[in-house]
């Protein structure tokens, strides 16, 4: 059932291409809009959305902090991204014309659970992105969007948060297409670009030896840190939580921009520092800030780790081991710089000889508060 694969997360891995296109099919139309007509939320009621509320655990909620860039980006709606175990301790200020958005694989999280019940007693719509038919979350939410990752086993989640992020970017565009907002060539140029993102998953699976090879040689290590900036952000923190779960390692991840602000304190000689870095296209600035970041790490002697885009030159001089991920756009390169990210976690756990699919302490489904 592991289909030649010595571990769940390695096929799993192995299907995010997959995952993604079929989470994709039959939601976009041949003239290139969106047909989310399974979203049981009518348009009407999608054009008074005047706040997104996302609520979610661990893995997922990296894919929510993802999903606020591009749902403020595409619809100008503020979004909110909230841990699901704090969201009602803090009476959230709520209301008919929220839509909140639930993220789970496997739908049965109680925390996530009980933060959308709460939501829904504010009068509040509730919209699931879900991997599992049927489960609790999506039966009481008003509306489900499914992931077809198909069924997750291992414990860290890979193809379930690609196809969240395919989720949520899908939900992002089709409230623009509702509301009417940014809605244009930029808009249709994003969906082109997401059909093809399959295929480029593709291509930086088959690039991963150096990146396992890599993970190898730092399994003696005590700590690794992950920087990266704007969605580069939560790729970092997906990074950190993907080794801390698997390798029991110490890992960290940090806003680029913060590490003035404290953590560069703790770089010193030959602590491994991986940065991912946003595309030099697009934001330019955003990307020439964090080739400063790397110089000043490397300057105190971190040894750097690169996830930057193919042709990228201006990062060269400063990586250490460089792992080169197509060029996408900004928004969307979250789907294929995370690949590298778990690729290096598995292996990292392999070689500290940990048990990949069941990590010590972890269930799969968190069915408690
Ligand atoms: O089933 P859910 O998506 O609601 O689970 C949420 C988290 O428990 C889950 O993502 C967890 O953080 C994973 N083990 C991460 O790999």
């Amino acid at each position: 059932e592991k289909g030649g694969y010595d571990y769940f997360m390695l096929k799993e891995i192995a299907e995010q291409p997959k995952a993604v296109a079929d989470t994709l099919l039959g939601r976009i139309d041949a003239g290139g809009s969106l047909t989310l007509d399974e979203v049981r939320i009518g348009a009407a009621e999608l054009r008074e959305v005047d706040k997104v509320v996302i609520v979610a655990c661990g893995t997922a909620f990296h894919a929510g902090l993802i999903a606020k860039y591009a749902i403020e980006h595409w619809t100008r709606i503020p979004c909110e991204v909230e841990l699901a175990s704090e969201f009602r301790y803090r009476d959230p200020i709520l209301g008919s014309r929220s839509l909140v958005i639930a993220i789970s694989q496997s739908g049965e999280t109680m925390d996530t659970l009980m933060a959308l019940r709460h939501a829904r007693e504010q009068g509040s719509k509730v919209l699931a992105i879900c991997n599992t038919n049927g489960s609790t979350i999506p039966r009481e939410s008003d509306a489900v969007l499914y992931t077809h990752a198909g069924p997750e086993v291992a414990v860290a989640s890979t193809k379930a948060f690609l196809t969240q992020l395919v989720a949520c970017y899908l939900v992002a565009l089709y409230l623009g297409q509702v509301q009417g907002t940014k809605w244009g060539d930029e808009i249709s140029a994003v969906i082109r670009d997401l059909s093809r993102i399959s295929a480029e998953v593709e291509r930086v699976l088959e690039t991963m030896e150096p990146v396992r090879e890599l993970a190898r040689s730092l399994a003696d290590k005590d700590t690794v840190l992950f920087l990266g900036r704007h969605v580069g952000y939560p790729v970092a923190l997906e990074g950190a939580l993907k080794l801390k779960e698997l390798a029991y390692m110490h890992a960290e991840g940090f806003a680029a921009g913060e590490l003035k602000h404290g953590p560069i304190a703790l770089i010193e000689e030959d602590l491994p520092v991986v940065v991912v870095v946003p595309s030099p296209r697009g934001r330019s600035v955003l990307h020439d800030k964090i080739v400063s970041n790397i110089q000043e790490i490397r300057a105190r002697g971190a040894r750097t780790i690169v996830i930057a885009e193919e042709g990228d030159e201006a990062v060269v001089p400063y990586a250490d081991h460089l792992i080169r991920i197509p060029a996408t756009p900004t928004l969307l390169q979250p789907l294929v710089a995370t690949v590298p990210l778990q690729v290096f976690a598995c292996e990292l756990a392999t070689a500290r000889g940990n048990e990949v699919d069941q990590p010590r302490n972890l269930a799969k489904s968190v069915t408690v508060e």
